[in-house]
């Protein structure tokens, strides 16, 4: 595998960063596409609940579904020429689950009963994998739009980054409903082991609070089901999507060490769902010089008691240094990558849209200036 980034990213079209929490997804995904812009390509990315810092320095203050263009003139100020277009929204997991329902509903009133539906407002933004599951789905209608050469995808700060690989098979067991519906159907489990107590609790429920739930529920699992063809049709491109040779999955990872445990069980998820592996970009290091610094304890300028504290600093900043080389080994070998993009932790705010062209130089970085990049960052 190719170390540099862009030859990794090569023919693709579509771009999934994935990883555990808080390790930099939200502002690779910014970083990469601003680089794939400057480089000439139309991209758009899909940010996840990005600091508000950033989401002001892409300009895209508001939620909502739709994708804003980036002034490439934010960008040139900073020393970026964005040869192609810059596209970026924030992702609003709630508005655009209704949206899929409201495209797969056979006519107006049935759309209407499922979206003013009581159950389906408190489930369709609670469910397990349905934030997950909406990323996907607005990743396969922005790909379909043929708008943009390449969509980035940033992921929910899930704790488990799987949820987001089956998210489509989750989404759909739950929207078909099996158990809900066999415990409620007039001649299912319920009827049958209580006789008529779940409706009567019920109906003394919605005599008590005004609700009949009972009733909601049905009307929910009868509009449902005239989607439901639509939506397993939907999870399935979905998944192919995902799967595509056009698409790749770059695991994003800090070389702390659960991140890297998680990184390496994501690494074989995907190997085992058969999903296309990018490769690893690891965040946040602190990277090695080759040589030892001066050790007896005179510093140019400092007087002695200053210079043994600089050099103790240092001391520790190579021990953190030396940790993390050692979790890039261990990365490199665990999920077969010889060559992982490194991004050095870079101090100040990488909120701002300087912060994400530095971060965006080191991702973009080619042969011998990715290790000159790196060596300036060293201690
Ligand atoms: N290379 C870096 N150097 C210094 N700070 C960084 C670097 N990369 C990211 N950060 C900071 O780390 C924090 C987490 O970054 P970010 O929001 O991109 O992570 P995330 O993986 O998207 O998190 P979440 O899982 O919560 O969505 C942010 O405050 C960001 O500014
Ligand atoms: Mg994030």
């Amino acid at each position: 595998m190719s170390g540099d980034l862009l030859d990794r990213l090569a023919e693709k079209r579509v771009v999934i960063c994935a990883g555990s929490g808080g390790v930099g997804k939200t502002t690779t995904s910014a970083a990469i596409a601003m680089g794939l812009a400057a480089r000439g390509a139309r991209v758009c990315v899909v940010t996840i609940d990005p600091a508000r810092r950033l989401a002001d320095a892409l300009g895209i203050e508001q939620l909502g579904s739709v994708p804003h263009r980036v002034d490439a003139g934010r960008l040139a100020g900073h020393g970026i020429t964005t040869n192609g277009q810059l596209w970026a929204m924030m992702l609003d997991p709630k508005r655009t689950f209704d949206e899929l329902i409201e495209g797969l509903a056979p006519d107006a009133a049935t759309r209407d009963e499922i979206l003013d539906n009581r159950i389906y407002r408190e489930l369709s933004g609670a469910v397990a994998g349905s934030q997950e599951f909406t990323a996907v789905a607005k990743l396969y209608d922005l790909e379909r739009s043929g708008r943009f050469d390449v969509i980035v995808l940033d992921t929910p700060p899930s704790r488990n980054a799987l949820d987001f690989l089956d998210a489509p098979d989750r989404l759909t067991g739950f929207l078909e409903g099996r158990a809900l519906r066999v415990l409620l159907a007039p001649s299912g489990l319920a009827a049958r082991v209580v006789g008529r107590g779940t409706a009567v609790i019920f109906s003394v429920l919605g005599r008590l609070t005004g609700v009949d739930l009972m009733s909601d529920l049905k009307v929910f699992f009868a509009a449902l089901s005239t989607v439901l063809d639509g939506f397993r049709e939907r999870a399935t491109a979905v998944k192919a999507l995902l799967a595509d040779d056009a698409t790749t999955f770059l695991i994003v990872t800090s070389p702390e060490r659960e991140p890297v445990a998680e990184a390496i069980f994501f690494r074989d998820k995907l190997r085992e769902a058969r999903m296309p592996f990018g490769g690893l970009v690891v965040n946040r290091v602190h990277p090695l010089a080759d040589e030892e610094p001066d050790a007896d304890g005179e510093v140019d300028g400092l007087d002695a008691p200053l210079a043994r504290k600089a050099l103790r600093t240092l001391a520790e900043l190579r021990a953190l240094a030396a940790r993390d080389a050692a979790a890039i080994d261990r990365l490199r070998r665990a999920v077969g990558d010889d060559d992982p993009v490194i991004v050095p932790h870079l101090a100040g705010d990488v909120h701002d849209v300087d912060g994400l062209v530095a971060i965006h130089r080191h991702l973009f970085a080619v042969g011998d200036e990715r290790a000159r990049l790196l060596s300036e960052a060293a201690f």
